[in-house]
Order: C-alpha cells, then sequence, then structure tokens
C-alpha cells in the first residue's frame, strides 16, 4: 500500500461507522485508481503524470464520503453535487496537500467535473486530458459494477422513454433529469459507452464483457417485448460504436460530453 493509499483509507475510515455503501465506494475508488493508471500508461504519460492520473482517481469521490454523512444518499439531485463537495473537501484544511505535492488544480478539477454532462471550455489541455482519463476511468467501473453484481435493475414492466430512447441511439449521454422510467436507467448506463474519450478505454471495457452481460441481465429481468426489442437494438448500436472505435486511429474526442454517476 502506498503512502496515498494509508492517507485514502485513514480518512475514509471514520465513515464506515455510516454503512456498508461507504466500503463500495472506497473499493470504487481505489479501482478508479488502477484505471486511471492503466489508461495512462497507455497514453504514455511520465511515471509523475500517471501518478498524478492515480491520484485523480483515487481522490474523484472524495466528496461522496461527505454527501452520504451529511444527507445519507449519493442521490446528487436530492442532495448536493458530489464533484462540487469533494472540491470543496479537498480545498479545506490542507487535504488536498496530505496526498499531493503538485499538480493541485488537475486533480481539484477531476473531482469537481468527473460526473459533469459537459465540460467547461476554459479547461486547458493537460487538465482537460486527466479529467478525461477520469472520467473514462469512472464508466468503465461503474460498468463492471452493474455487470458483476449479478442481479438486473427492476423495470417493473417499463419500457425506455421515447427521448431518451432516441438520445441514446444518436449516440448520446443521458441526462439524469431526462429520466422518467425505470427502463431508461438502463439506457443511461449503455450511454455512457458515447462519452469515452480513449481508445484504451473501449479495450478495457471490452475486456470485461461489461455491456454484453448487463444486456442479457435486463433481458431477461423483463416480460416486455418491447423493452426486449430496445434493448436488443441498442445493444447492435452500442457494439458498433465500440467496434467504430476500436477501428478508428485515435479515438480522443476534442471535448467532454456526458454524464457519470
Ligand atoms: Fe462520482
Amino acid at each position: 500500500m502506498n503512502e496515498a493509499e494509508k492517507r485514502f483509507i485513514a480518512f475514509t475510515a471514520p465513515y464506515l461507522a455510516y454503512g456498508d455503501m461507504i466500503r463500495l465506494k472506497i473499493d470504487h475508488s481505489l479501482r478508479v485508481r488502477d484505471l486511471c493508471a492503466d489508461i495512462a500508461r497507455h497514453l504514455c504519460l511520465s511515471p509523475a503524470d500517471t501518478e498524478t492520473a492515480a491520484l485523480c482517481g483515487l481522490l474523484h469521490d472524495i466528496g461522496r464520503f461527505e454527501q452520504w454523512r451529511r444527507f445519507g444518499t449519493f442521490d446528487d439531485l436530492a442532495s448536493a453535487d458530489h464533484g462540487d463537495l469533494g472540491e470543496e473537501l479537498l480545498r479545506s484544511d490542507g487535504l488536498l496537500e496530505a496526498f499531493a505535492d503538485h499538480d493541485h488544480d488537475v486533480i481539484l478539477a477531476a473531482a469537481a467535473y468527473h460526473g459533469r454532462y459537459s465540460l467547461p471550455d476554459t479547461l486547458d489541455e493537460r487538465t482537460r486530458m486527466f479529467v478525461n482519463i477520469t472520467r473514462d476511468a469512472d464508466k468503465i467501473d461503474i460498468l463492471g459494477l452493474l455487470a458483476d453484481r449479478g442481479q438486473a435493475k427492476k423495470t417493473h414492466g417499463s419500457i425506455i422513454s421515447p427521448p431518451v430512447y432516441r438520445a441514446a441511439l444518436d449516440g448520446k449521454a443521458i441526462r439524469k433529469q431526462d429520466m422518467t422510467t425505470k427502463a431508461d436507467v438502463i439506457a443511461m448506463y449503455l450511454a455512457l459507452v458515447f462519452d469515452l474519450n480513449y481508445r484504451i478505454s473501449f479495450e478495457l471495457l471490452e475486456k470485461n464483457g461489461s455491456i454484453g452481460r448487463i444486456i442479457t441481465m435486463q433481458t431477461e429481468e423483463t416480460d416486455s417485448p418491447e423493452l426486449k426489442q430496445q434493448l436488443q437494438e441498442l445493444h447492435n448500436h452500442v457494439n458498433l460504436y465500440i467496434r467504430g472505435q476500436l477501428d478508428s486511429p485515435d479515438t480522443r474526442r476534442p471535448a467532454g460530453v456526458g454524464y457519470t454517476l
């Protein structure tokens, strides 16, 4: 365990008293850290920048712990934006300095913007890259978690609503506030793929086989022929998109647009 991980474990330990959900967020943060480092290495970043990417991943959800303690929920709409909360926390009481002696702005931006639908134009190229690495790692882990839990999300006979379905087929990420049915949540998860930035991210996603497993699980969960049909069509669409990204020479996109949990 390195120094940063020790500090992170020490920081999060008191929050474990607030329930099992805290353990899930600790584990998620550690996995996103590893994924960020993987992506950074594949982008041939220097060891120092790879370390910074790992710290971005480790600390991206630091606001989740206070969010749970203060509000008892991880729902940003019902409580506070956990990205803002994380940035605020890192800025206070020398917390960020305890983790890193440089690249503070980059780490703060990763915490603040990892879950935003779109990124501000004001971000410089270097900062944007670290934020995008963090966003990709976060999404890969979120999809992996959903696939691994071995339990489908309950859709209660609903189908994906027409506006959300159209947006997903248009290759757009889904905004939380636009979801109106239980099945929309599935479309939102699948559409996370459209916001990945790097070819290596698609490779990591493919290695997990998360998308196929989610589709199989959700298709078995529902009795609605219409939702089964939607899932099949979305699966084909997402697969085609992933193939296209893996076949293209560079998947880096000019601006992060999308939505992360
Ligand atoms: Fe997050």
